[in-house]
């Protein structure tokens, strides 16, 4: 498969961050992508603690892993919040309370307002199953089969209001082979998106703190 990988060369060495990366994970799913920068960090890869998870449905496989990870875990149900800012809110009070410095999106599938991006300036990343811009929001990955590409990949971006928007810091590209179905397409983009999230990390924080 890495045969038909395109990608940038991704550091060998982590970024000596002093003192290490603060992260917040927001996640809504099973939780691989949390799990990789966590192994990550445990090999050395990456300069950073996860501070906390915040997930919003109580089902989510990301639990179960924060628990075997040792993670301090947060549900914040989306339903029980009256609007988006109010759930927003929520997820500030609690990121500071664990002192998160950068927010990661690792399959967080609720909208952002600008009510976090406004406490977070810079300092949000997301992961989308996409070469954005081609097929942002839901069903991307079935999306990029029913339009016939050829590649797909996923992008690491800083996030902005719009689903799915703001700065690339990378992407990974993967092909589109003729018998793929939705899983085995996702299968091979998630190998990608476990290699490129923490790297992202690196570098964007790398380059926010090279500016100040
Ligand atoms: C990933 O494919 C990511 O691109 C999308 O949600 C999925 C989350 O997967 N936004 P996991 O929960 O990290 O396994």
């Amino acid at each position: 498969m890495t045969r038909y990988l395109i990608a940038p060369a991704l550091p060998s060495q982590p970024y000596p961050f002093n003192p290490p990366l603060k992260l917040g994970i927001l996640a809504s799913g099973s939780g691989s992508n949390m799990e990789a920068i966590a192994r990550a960090i445990a090999d050395g890869e990456l300069n950073a603690s996860i501070q906390a998870l915040i997930y919003n449905n109580p089902e989510a496989g990301v639990a179960e892993r924060a628990k075997r990870l040792d993670i301090p875990a947060v549900l914040l149900n989306h339903r029980v919040f009256e609007s988006r800012e109010t759930l927003d809110k929520h997820i500030i009070q609690t990121l500071q309370k664990y002192q998160v410095e950068w927010v990661i999106m690792a399959g967080w599938m609720r909208r952002v307002t600008q009510v976090l991006i406004n406490a977070f300036p810079n300092r949000i990343l997301n992961i989308h199953p996409s070469l954005l811009p081609s097929f942002p929001g839901m069903r991307a990955v079935e999306q990029a089969l029913a339009a016939g590409v050829k590649l797909s990949g996923c992008t690491v971006h800083f996030v902005e209001l719009a689903v799915d928007s703001g700065p690339i810091v990378i992407q990974a590209a993967v092909p589109v082979l003729p018998d793929d179905t939705p899983k085995t397409l996702q299968a091979r983009i998630q190998v990608q998106e476990h290699r490129i999230f923490p790297a992202a990390i690196a570098l964007a924080a790398a380059e926010a703190y090279s500016e100040t």
